[in-house]
């Protein structure tokens, strides 16, 4: 219900000589505290056209508006305060959520537009970082958000599987690399060999040279060049399928840089045709200067390509194939300054589409307050990161609910939730920290304290085991009313984040939701007989509905008990 229209129309009545329906709704505000009502409208700006006191305003306004619709509408002041009226309120919203169930907040914006979301995106042959998990569960959510805004968003793994590492990949296991080694534990072999490279050609510059021809000779097509290729790329990718099996984050592409090899030569053929490729030292770049931007280098001297190449020749792959509504990349802010050089190249190539174009960036993840990185060869593997916070859920539940039925289940929903949760409560812009025993407490902003709250909601309602009658929900209490304001919030949430491509936003607010649940659930004896018993559940039925929608949309699960 808008209960923004609802007040402004009630307002309107004494102020049609001043001002319009849509200019009173704006200046509605909502009071510090809930004791100054739930809405409220100061005279201030009245005041200056009209050349009257605020408080006369206010007075006489008052006077004039019909009040039947509210609990009661006060003078404070200048302000003109507007109690809505509880059980109405009430009934509305918890009816619309029982009625709505999980539905409650799609909203078809989308109208089915195809949105490709370049997401994940690891690197073949090196462990799948924090970074990429960020990109992971960022996207996952962004995209599970654009669906329930009407949208058909399509998750797209753009895997760094092509490019010079390669050359020196290739070079690196021909002197070092044993073919066992590789079989048994790839990732963990695969990036030694590529650390020693960079050890060894710190005093064997000649390395460089070998590598460059390794990945020319791929380019070309060679057949041992591409069989290693092939392989690193498969024993890679089985392990990153681990960690997406952990996360339960499926794709529905999974188009590398490789997958863009055979479309590169129209990119160069265009820019040539355009007359857009500048001769540099021996390389290809695009001038930039008009969109004060570094210019674009697309072709090396020797001929290869670059990962800038790449994606000008997937951009232009996914206009022609999707027609997309909105092209996004997840991708860290370190690549800023990068796609906007992308955009700036496509849009001088005349594809309008780089308009739809929107780099999503986030910040840098430590662990535990270090960085990480694989040249120095610190590595911390995703995997095991995910799998020690299973462990550790599945201490705490032991300890908390010895008796429970399904503990290894609940373990990795808990273990792993808590781990996306911690990634997608802050704006995603903002570096973040790691700490595994943080991110695990049952109290203070974490995942598990969420889905502990739907827990225990959960579990109210199967102790009362009763079937609501959808009919009335008229529930007056003024402790649950900042609960109900909370539900009647949640489709404008979805709005937002969406808008903003910002899941943190429903983060914060499964937060709110929970704290102001909690606080309720503390104040109240839910499961009385009393006269107001179905309304009490009724409120508790829908704070689990939308806790566990608002958990999917994050992409974290909620265990019926834990
Ligand atoms: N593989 C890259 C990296 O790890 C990310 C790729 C992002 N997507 C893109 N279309 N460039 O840095």
């Amino acid at each position: 219900m808008d209960y923004k229209q609802q007040i402004a129309e009630a307002l309107s009545t004494p102020l049609t000589d001043v001002l319009s329906t849509e200019q009173i709704k704006k200046l509605i505000e909502t009071p510090k505290t809930s004791m100054m009502g739930d809405l409220a409208f100061p005279t201030f700006t009245l005041a200056k056209s009209m050349h009257r006191a605020p408080n006369d305003i206010a007075a006489d306004v008052l006077s004039k508006i019909d009040q039947s619709n509210f609990e009661k509408v006060v003078q404070a002041g200048p302000y003109i305060n507007f109690f809505l009226n509880k059980g109405q309120y009430a009934n509305e919203v918890l009816g619309t959520i029982l009625q709505q169930g999980s539905h409650y907040g799609d909203f078809d914006e989308g109208h089915g537009g195809n949105v490709p979301i370049d997401m994940s995106s690891p690197n073949i042959a090196k462990p799948m970082s924090m970074g990429h998990l960020r990109s992971t569960v960022i996207g996952n959510s962004i995209a599970n958000l654009l669906s329930k805004r009407g949208y058909h968003p399509i998750k797209d793994n753009h895997l760094g599987d092509w490019g010079t590492q390669f050359g020196k990949l290739i070079t690196a296991y021909k002197k070092w690399g044993n073919e066992d080694d590789v079989r048994k534990d790839p990732i963990t072999n695969l990036v030694a060999y590529y650390v020693k490279f960079h050890q060894e050609d710190v005093e064997h510059p000649e390395l460089d040279d070998e590598a460059r021809e390794w990945f020319k000779k791929l380019e070309d097509g060679d057949e041992e060049a591409n069989r290693l290729w092939k392989w690193f790329s498969e024993v890679s990718l089985k392990e990153f399928q681990k960690v997406y099996d952990l996360l339960g984050v499926k794709f529905d592409l999974y188009n590398g840089e490789a997958f863009y090899n055979d479309k590169m030569q129209e990119v160069i053929d265009i820019l040539k045709e355009k007359n857009l490729l500048v001769e540099s030292r021996g390389a290809e770049i695009v001038n930039l200067d008009e969109y004060k931007l570094n210019p674009a280098l697309i072709l090396k001297s020797d001929g290869a390509t670059l990962y800038i190449t790449r994606d000008l020749a997937t951009a232009i792959y996914r206009e022609r194939e999707f027609n997309f509504a909105q092209n996004l990349y997840v991708v860290g802010s370190e690549q800023t300054y990068y796609f906007k050089q992308v955009k700036a190249v496509l849009l001088k190539m005349g594809f309008k589409s780089a308009e739809h174009m929107e780099h999503i960036p986030f910040g840098l993840i430590t662990v535990n307050g270090k960085k990480l990185s694989t040249r120095s060869g610190r590595i911390i593997l995703l995997e095991e990161v995910l799998n020690d916070s299973i462990a550790l859920a599945k201490k705490q539940i032991e300890s908390k609910n010895p008796d429970l039925k399904n503990k290894d289940e609940v373990a990795r929903q808990v273990g792993v939730g808590a781990v996306v949760f911690n990634d997608l409560k802050n704006e995603r812009i903002l570096n973040i920290d790691f700490n595994l025993e943080d991110v695990l407490k049952f109290e203070g902003d974490t995942g598990p304290y969420v889905q502990y709250t739907n827990a225990r909601a959960q579990s109210l309602l199967a102790k009362a085991g009763v079937e609501l009658q959808q009919e009335n929900y008229a529930l007056t209490d003024e402790k649950a009313w900042n609960t109900i304001k909370l539900l009647d919030e949640f489709p404008n949430i979805v709005k937002e984040a969406n808008d903003k491509h910002e899941p943190s936003v429903v983060a914060k607010y499964t937060l709110h939701l929970a704290q102001a649940f909690n606080k309720y659930y503390g104040n109240t004896k839910i499961l009385v007989k009393d006269a107001e018993l179905d309304n009490r559940l009724a409120l508790v039925k829908s704070v689990s509905v939308v806790l566990t929608e608002a958990l999917r949309l994050l992409g974290v699960q909620a265990p019926s008990e834990m």
